[in-house]
């Protein structure tokens, strides 16, 4: 098989489903996928790894399929961290600027990003990403690109994303006992922006929610950054087992009827429309209207919403929200759920699927693809810079900065 080379891969482990896509760098420059494979997850609870070896071996199920369609064998790999431990919030840094120096340099930047840096970190916890927000140059505030300025004082605006070394360490330990190399580790929420947002919705200020299996992740960017994430404990297994009991049906066939038929608003029914279930412990099927089914999910979905908005009204997000919400993720493809964000927020609300990619897009053009597809995004646009700085002195400075910064800012 052809070794990975121009080939960018991305791993979404989730609560759910394991995920991993195959992209090829066009010359051109475009991406097209052209492997994927999936496996049930079964060693994570909430995002977070709770089994290794069950986790290791959905890994190399997932890998071993999208090596198979995509022909080529698999080493490297980005990998997607989320769950209950992620915490984010934001920072300032200064600095002086020596009187000799004309201009604001790349070292410059560097140093003011690590003052940034929060000083005393709680034990078992790490920075995952400093996300450059503005920056000053004296009394000038807004700067996107202080780089090539003049002044004496830089100071810079940051959104820190920590993160629990234990869980992310396992997280990576399960990647590499799956026979994989670890290329970038990326916050969920900054693979799912990749994926579905616009670069106008994020200058606007939008709320990205990714609907998951046990949790909603929420992340605020306006002025084309990150300014505020959180996690909701609410996600699409609460409507699977809302169902379960509601019907008294058991789990998996609850999670069947929701994939089936699930649906938050009446006016998407067709009159008297029903559908088939099974009792526990029973064979014998009832005709139930699905009218039922509305009843069950509507109180579920806008009670997620309801929280959703507590939390941007709690972190003072509400009035920077002007494009509305974007909804990703599998959770997301409840029909009518973007009217009950609406109708909640009294903003516009989409559902985001991924864009901006080649290949075997019906296959991933659903939500459930986002972090997947926003991996490999994430992984081209690092190719991009890396191609852009090939004086390997400025590379590996850069490399350094690169780390910090959303890749589309160098
Ligand atoms: N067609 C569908 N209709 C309704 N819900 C769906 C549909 N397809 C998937 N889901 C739900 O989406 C959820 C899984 O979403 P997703 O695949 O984004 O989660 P995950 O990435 O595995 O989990 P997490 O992000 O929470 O770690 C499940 O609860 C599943 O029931
Ligand atoms: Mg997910």
């Amino acid at each position: 098989m052809a070794k990975q080379d121009k080939y960018i891969v991305g791993v979404d482990v989730g609560t759910s489903k394991i995920c991993v896509v195959v992209g090829e760098q066009k010359p051109e420059g475009g991406l097209d996928v052209i492997g994927i494979g999936n496996a049930e997850s079964q060693g994570l609870r909430k995002g977070v790894v709770v089994s290794l070896d069950k986790t290791v071996e959905g890994i190399r199920k997932a890998t071993d399929d999208a090596e198979l369609m995509a022909g080529i064998e698999i080493s490297r790999v980005y990998v997607g961290i989320s769950g209950n431990h992620i915490r984010g919030f934001n920072s300032r840094g200064v600095i002086g600027i020596s009187a000799k120096q004309n201009e604001i340099n790349r070292e410059d930047i560097k140093r003011v990003i690590e003052a940034a840096r929060p000083a005393g970190m709680p034990a078992d916890s790490e920075i995952i990403h400093v996300l450059p927000q503005e920056f000053r140059v004296d009394d000038h505030e807004g700067i996107l690109e202080p780089s090539g300025m003049t002044g004496r004082r830089l100071e810079v605006n940051a959104h820190i994303v920590t993160g629990s070394t234990t869980a992310i360490q396992n997280m990576l330990t399960c990647i590499q006992r799956a026979g994989l190399t670890v290329e970038g580790k990326v916050l969920v929420q900054k693979a799912n922006a990749e994926a579905v947002l616009s670069r106008d919705e994020m200058e606007m200020g939008v709320a990205l929610i990714d609907i998951g299996a046990g949790t909603t992740n929420l992340s605020i960017f306006e002025r084309g950054s990150l300014w505020h994430t959180a996690v909701i404990p609410v996600g699409g297994f609460n409507f699977t087992n809302d169902i379960a009991i509601g019907l008294r049906t058991p789990i998996p066939g609850a999670e069947k009827i929701k994939k089936k038929y699930g649906c938050v608003l009446s006016h998407y029914l067709e009159e008297d429309a029903v559908f088939e279930v099974s009792g526990v412990g029973t064979s014998k099927v009832k005709m139930v209207p699905q009218q039922l089914l509305v009843n069950i999910l509507q109180p579920r979905a806008e009670e997620l919403f309801r929280l959703i908005h507590e939390e941007i009204k709690r972190a003072g997000y509400e009035g920077v929200i002007n494009a509305g919400m974007v909804i990703t993720g599998g959770g997301s493809l409840l029909t009518g759920l973007s009217e009950i964000a609406q109708l909640e927020f009294d903003l516009p609300a989409r559902i985001g699927k991924p864009t901006g990619i080649g290949g075997l897009v019906d296959v991933v053009s659903s939500p459930a693809y986002s972090t997947a597809i926003g991996l490999i995004k994430f992984g081209r646009s690092e190719a991009d810079y890396d191609t852009a700085s090939t004086n390997t002195g400025v590379r590996r400075l850069f490399s350094r900065i690169k780390d910090f910064f959303f890749t589309d800012y160098i």
